[in-house]
């Protein structure tokens, strides 16, 4: 595990990562730790590392085949942002991979970002703790690509659209992955849902069918109309993953919020 060196930047905190070693040495008496961290270590080193080839590495494989259809170089610069990367082993391939690019990995819950699996210092890797439905986020920004994996569903139904549009002004590249309602897809998604909600306290629950997923991206595709979307899916054992790639081709000033018709979105 490692900790944060907490930097004031602007309205919110930015982690720094520092060296695993010198920082768990530094700060053993000042973390406090979650309540259900073993669980999630647990998870983390053994339960996800069996079953991650039959889903999460899948997805992994997905997004990163999806990037580079994108067009993305890794040898290049971007800006990249994982809106909401929790403890995932994406954000970590992706700095690893665009290592000339500047790849933030934001999420509400500072406890997951330190729990992200890294080895070493990644100079080009920032860690932030924003709220993606607060009106700032996405407001005066730009990005290359962002990432959206697993999270509508801990946002209330209001948020989601409201994200979605978000992201996809910000973005000229927008990648998005959520699982299609794993409480009535299958058997195998439902108990996979069950040990999430039982055992690491995952409390999403506003899940979204295919079409729910769909109406969705036709909305933004309505309001933003020089907006290509492509769908797809993958079956997994934790369920059904729907995926949507999002290519804005309007370049966008940072603070411009108006839509064709001159409307606030
Ligand atoms: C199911 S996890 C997905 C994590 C990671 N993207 C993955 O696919 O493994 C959802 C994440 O969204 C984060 N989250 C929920 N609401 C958020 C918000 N309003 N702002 C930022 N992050 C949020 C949670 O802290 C959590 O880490």
């Amino acid at each position: 595990m490692v900790t944060e060196e907490i930097i004031q930047e602007e309205d919110y905190i930015e982690f720094q990562i520092i060296d695993e070693k010198s920082t768990l040495e530094q700060n053993k008496y000042k973390i406090k730790r979650e309540p259900y961290y073993y669980r999630h270590l647990i998870h983390k080193k053994i339960i996800s590392k069996i079953f991650q080839q039959l889903s999460s590495k899948k997805i992994r494989t997905v997004i990163h085949n999806l990037i580079k259809k994108l067009g993305f170089n890794p040898e290049k610069s971007y800006k990249i942002i994982d809106v909401s990367c929790g403890y995932d082993d994406l954000l970590i391939e992706l700095a690893k991979r665009f290592i000339n690019s500047k790849v933030i990995g934001n999420d509400l819950c500072w406890k997951q970002l330190l729990s992200l699996p890294r080895k070493k210092k990644l100079s080009n890797l920032t860690l932030t703790t924003r709220n993606i439905l607060s009106p700032e986020f996405c407001q005066k920004e730009n990005y290359d690509l962002i990432i959206c994996k697993n999270t509508l569903h801990h946002l209330p139904k209001s948020g989601q659209l409201c994200l979605l549009k978000k992201l996809v002004r910000a973005g000229k590249k927008v990648i998005i992955v959520e699982i299609e309602n794993p409480l009535e897809y299958s058997f195998s998604s439902f108990i996979w849902n069950f040990y999430y909600r039982k055992f690491l306290k995952d409390d999403g629950l506003n899940f979204v069918y295919q079409d729910e997923f769909n109406t969705l991206l036709k909305k933004v595709n309505d309001k933003i109309p020089f907006v290509k979307i492509i769908n797809a899916s993958l079956k997994t054992i934790k369920g059904n993953y729907l995926f949507a790639v999002i290519k804005n081709y309007k370049k966008y000033t940072p603070n411009n919020t108006l839509g064709r018709e001159g409307r606030e979105w």
